[in-house]
């Protein structure tokens, strides 16, 4: 099964997953690998350490879609043909402020609005959990058109679940939910808006006495104009989110954290009404020893009389093997308990632990090709 299978009449793909197990390596990949079936092809990511922009050679990567020289490509054997390539990475609290200044109805409105001071403290806080903003992001880029896929990674994330509630989160926020239980002093305001443990002192610390109750007075006036434009843009995201056009792919290492993770991300997706296109598996230990174990007992045997190694290497040589084996006999024990417990339903792919990190367009191409398969033709 090759991901261009999977992704065939998809318009919009979400790569999910917990952290690190490679989404946003995976989500360049696949976009490079699309783009290389002749497709016009963006791949948003969130990555705020930058490793997409390196891979791809581009310094920065700004707040819109930029297109890769195809030469680069080209030159590592994968040609894009009369395909493109575009890649962003999400400045959440620029895509944040903008969505205020697209709801805004005039221009004194909005300028207030982004001055305000409990208004900038707060978005930093939701800006600071980028869920929505990535998706509003992609939804605008749809409405924008021209693009054959549209390539979503995810966040580093604790909870690759945060992804699925940051629109009622953000409705919190502009329906002042937040901000109030916040004053109240409950723990869930905290929670309500994300991760910003810290902000309800630093929001008092910066704006205190007189200043912060006409703040915030102003605050709910000019962020009460906006919910009615608020509510409507996050329906047609969450309706992007269930488009049968879009596609979710799931991302996990073979380890039994991230698998968990994994179902637990399948059984909300489903309970959402979300499509799960397939789940890679990825960074998994290559058996070079075949399933067998009688292999091994011989191994030191072997490369001492036909490798020519001393005893004390063969067995180190040995050793090294062994451990191998041992990793790949665990990961596919875990593919295997994760495709039975995915179910039938779910196409499985598996991505083998490649030599080095992916930091290059080489490595992406290599990461292509174990996506997409041998290219057809050959
Ligand atoms: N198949 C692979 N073989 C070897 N290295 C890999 C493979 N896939 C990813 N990597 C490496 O693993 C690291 C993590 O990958 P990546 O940054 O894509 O993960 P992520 O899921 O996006 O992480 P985060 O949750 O922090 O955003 C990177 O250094 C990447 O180069
Ligand atoms: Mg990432």
């Amino acid at each position: 099964m090759s991901v261009a299978a999977l992704l065939a009449d998809a318009r919009v793909c979400v790569i999910g997953g917990s952290g690190g197990v490679g989404k946003t390596t995976t989500s360049a990949a696949i976009a490079a690998g699309m783009a290389a079936r002749g497709l016009r092809v963006a791949v948003v990511t969130i990555d705020p350490a930058q490793r997409l922009a390196t891979a791809l050679g581009l310094d920065e990567l700004d707040n819109e879609p930029r297109r890769i020289e195809p030469e680069r490509f080209d030159a590592v054997g994968l040609p894009l043909g009369d395909g493109e390539l575009w890649a962003m990475t999400l400045d959440p609290k620029r895509t944040f402020d903008e969505l205020i200044e697209k709801l805004a109805p005039d221009d004194a409105t909005r300028e207030q609005i982004l001055a305000n001071r409990v208004y900038r403290e707060l978005s930093d806080a939701i800006a600071g959990s980028q869920e929505f903003t990535a998706v509003a992001k992609v939804h605008e880029l749809t409405q924008e058109g021209g693009w054959d896929l549209l390539v979503l990674d995810t966040p580093p994330s604790r909870n690759a679940l945060d992804f699925l509630d940051a629109p009622d989160r953000l409705s919190a926020f502009f329906d002042g939910r937040a901000l109030q239980t916040l004053l109240r002093g409950g723990g869930a305001g905290l929670r309500l808006i994300g991760r910003g443990t810290g902000l309800v002192l630093g929001l008092l610390k910066r704006v205190t006495g007189a200043e912060l109750l006409s703040d915030l007075s102003d605050f709910f006036r000019l962020l009460g104009g906006l919910i009615g434009g608020f509510r409507e843009r996050a329906a047609q995201v969450e309706a992007l989110l269930r488009a049968p056009s879009t596609q979710f792919l799931l991302v996990t290492s073979p380890e039994r954290e991230p698998i968990e993770e994994a179902i637990f991300f399948q059984r909300r997706l489903r309970a959402a009404h979300m499509r799960l296109g397939g789940a890679i598996v990825n960074r998994v230990h290559a058996d070079e020893l075949g399933g067998e174990d009688g292999g091994l007992t011989d191994l030191s045997v072997v490369l001492e009389r036909d490798a020519g190694l001393s005893p004390p290497l063969a067995a180190r040589v040995a050793a090294a093997f062994a451990d191998e084996h041992a990793l790949a006999r665990r990961d596919a024990a875990n593919v295997i308990q994760l495709a039975e417990r995915l179910g039938h339903g779910v196409p499985l792919l598996q991505v083998p632990l490649l030599d080095g990190d992916v930091h290059d367009v080489e490595g992406l191409v290599r990461l292509q090709a174990q996506l997409f398969g041998p290219p057809r033709g050959r």
